[in-house]
């Protein structure tokens, strides 16, 4: 399969650039032209930021595992689409070829259907990174479910809220999980999420672990029974549901400003193209190269640039399990050498993870397949950027930036693999198709004069194929969340420089949402959590800057519960207590990794938190608190300051 839309150089970059802003629909046209369509589109787009209402492909239908399946198998039958490779280094290894793989999803479709599900009911997907995930969420679009993927870290208060919101009728999930030396009991944490729940009529699990588990008659079948049915009537194919390019393909909940975690909805058609021309562009993707992307699945790098992306341009895309420390800090360069990886794509928090190992885990590892290397999820300091440059990339892999987010479904600023300039700790450029402006806080777009390097928050004018289109079940909160604060423009919550050259560097959150080891948390979320606690009276958190995860989380916390002496001594067992809340209500990711204990916070006169302050403190920076006289108790600031960890 040759990618006639893969850009060859940094002119045609440009050129593409032009064309894609002047003329948006036939640019897109084109792209999407190479796919399979059951049926071509009416009209490319149509679209107004007010509602928001977007549309691309209106008219046309697909299925997108035809694209990511079937399409493929008159040549690549026999080339590997998913190589698995386990957690522990000495089990076999699993190779799913385009066959293989057409099969299995063709066969857990029917196991689907077979357990009742239809088009347009809502699966979620609870699992850990096994083969059976990547077929389970093909499966689902093979026969039109929408499948809601939630990480497998996540606790069951979390999965009971997303199971609420999107009124999920199916799960598909394993015994358990295997994640380094942990063993994560999945099936148990369903368990305790379904406890009163009254929407989920079927629970099929797959085996992994021989954790003993459960099962609850009527509800709960085996994944292996389900798959034996199917296999023993020698069928090996389902049609695929015909899907408008609009129908929603996925739910993945995401962490926003305000408590509650929204359900950011993709489509079928956009989300397609879009993520298949930047996985092609991006990567610069080389057919019969293989491409290891190290996001789990639960989080959109995963469904992006391990399934969607990389299946419908008929890659090979390796699937791990494991984590980057397990059995030992080398694991990702044994991973490499194993597999010939041609395209490493992971997070800064992984690299730094791995620099403070030093270089032994590198030795005698054969790096020499590296093509590309590529980061996401975070900004990447320049000392990151260079360990990976001179240590993994051996100064001869181009290095890419991705700036994207859930909602933009795809990457939307980065450089493209030795096309594009790079430039460390900068995304550099848009992709062809986006219009980024940065504005002021008043709204104002931001001209640059001259060679002046500009700031701004970070919108765009246009929409793209793949951005959200809704937010499951309250489109309300899409339009306040992303279309309201700027008119005519999606708000991105991030800030931003863009220098002389029109590269952009992002500066992160102006939001209340936390990055912590690229992943995203709103510190509501967190704030919610710890006022779980019996003893907690009010909290307040904020962020500061943490050497490997980029940010940390820093709680403080009004406590007067019966152990409130304890807060005067250590104030361990109640920490202790703290963050066993924090990781039953959304999970250990979310755990501060600093509590201080305070008997007041500072508020304006009005009550609200001056979280400015608190940030400041966090950070380190006492001295210059800014302007303390509108709060209600400025003696506050004082003791918090003393206190800090
Ligand atoms: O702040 C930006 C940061 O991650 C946020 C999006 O998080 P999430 O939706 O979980 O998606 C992460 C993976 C696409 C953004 O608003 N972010 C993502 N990529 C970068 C980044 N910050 C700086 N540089 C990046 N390359």
């Amino acid at each position: 399969m040759s990618y006639p839309y893969q850009i060859k150089s940094f002119e045609a970059y440009k050129e593409a650039y032009q064309k894609s802003i002047q003329d948006p629909e036939s640019f897109w046209g084109e792209i999407a032209s190479h796919f399979t369509w059951r049926k071509k589109w009416d009209k490319v787009l149509e679209w107004n930021f007010t509602e928001p209402r977007v549309e691309w492909f209106k008219g046309g239908k697909l299925n997108i595992t035809e694209n990511c399946l079937d399409r493929h198998l008159e040549t690549k039958s026999n080339h590997p689409a998913i190589i698995w490779e386990p957690n522990a280094p000495d089990e076999n290894n699993r190779v799913l070829t385009y066959r293989k793989l057409h099969e299995k999803v063709c066969q857990f479709a029917h196991v689907l259907k077979n357990n009742g599900v239809k088009k347009g009911d809502r699966v979620c997907i609870y699992m850990g990174m096994i083969p059976e995930l990547a077929i389970a969420v093909l499966a689902c679009a093979r026969i039109g479910a929408i499948h809601s993927v939630v990480f497998g870290g996540f606790s069951a208060q979390s999965i009971a809220d997303r199971l609420e919101d999107a009124q999920a009728t199916f799960i598909v999930t394993c015994d358990g999980a295997y994640r380094g030396a942990k063993d994560i009991p999945l099936k148990s944490v369903i368990d305790d999420a379904l406890i009163g729940n009254k929407t989920i009529k079927r629970v099929i699990v797959a085996t992994r672990t021989r954790t003993p588990v459960s099962m609850i008659k009527g509800r709960d079948v085996w994944w292996e029974d389900e798959m034996k049915q199917v296999e023993e009537k020698g069928v090996t194919f389902i049609e695929a549901e015909e899907m408008d390019a609009e129908d929603p393909l996925f739910i993945l909940y995401t962490s926003g400003s305000t408590g509650k975690p929204k359900g950011v909805v993709h489509s079928v058609g956009g989300y397609m193209v879009y993520t298949n021309y930047t996985f092609v562009n991006v990567f610069q993707y080389q057919t019969g190269q293989v491409h290891f992307c190290t996001a789990d699945i639960g989080w959109i790098t995963g469904h992006s640039y391990i399934v969607y992306g990389p299946l419908s341009a008929g890659a090979t895309s390796l699937l791990f399990e494991g984590v980057p420390t397990w059995p030992d800090a080398g694991r990702f360069w044994d991973i490499v050498d194993k597999y010939c990886v041609n395209i490493l794509y992971t997070a800064p928090t992984a690299i730094r993870s791995l620099m403070g190992f030093g270089l032994g885990p590198l030795q005698g590892k054969n790096l020499s397949s590296l093509k590309v290397l590529g980061t996401v999820g975070e900004p990447i300091n320049e000392e990151a950027w260079h360990w990976y440059d001179e240590h993994v990339g051996k100064r001869k892999c181009p290095i890419v930036d991705t700036w994207w987010q859930t909602e933009t479904g795809g990457c939307l600023i980065s450089n493209l693999a030795g096309i594009t300039p790079a430039k460390p700790g900068w995304a550099t450029l848009p992709m062809p198709g986006l219009e980024m402006v940065l504005v002021d806080e008043n709204g104002k777009e931001v001209i640059q004069q001259g060679d002046e390097t500009i700031s701004g928050n970070l919108c765009i004018k246009s929409p793209w194929p793949s951005i959200l289109r809704t937010t499951y079940g309250d489109h309300e909160r899409c339009r306040t969340n992303y279309f309201a604060t700027y008119e005519n423009m999606y708000f991105t919550g991030d800030g931003a420089l863009k220098d002389k050259d029109g590269f952009f560097r992002i500066t992160g959150r102006v939001d209340d949402v936390l990055n912590v080891s690229g992943h995203r948390i709103g510190t509501a979320e967190v704030e919610n959590a710890i006022n779980m606690h019996a003893g907690v009276v009010e909290s307040a958190v904020v962020g500061y800057p943490h050497d490997i995860k980029g940010q940390g989380i820093y709680a403080y916390i009004i406590y007067q519960g019966s152990h409130a002496q304890d807060t005067h001594g250590t104030g361990d067992l109640v920490r202790r207590d703290i963050l066993q809340t924090v990781t039953r209500i959304i999970g250990a990711i979310a755990k501060p990794d600093k509590i201080q204990f305070v008997s007041g916070l500072p508020k304006t006169r009005s009550g609200k938190i001056m979280r400015r302050i608190l940030r400041k403190i966090a950070e380190g920076e006492t001295e210059n608190l800014g302007d303390t006289s509108t709060l209600l108790d400025p003696g506050v600031v004082d003791e918090i300051k003393k206190g800090r960890l």
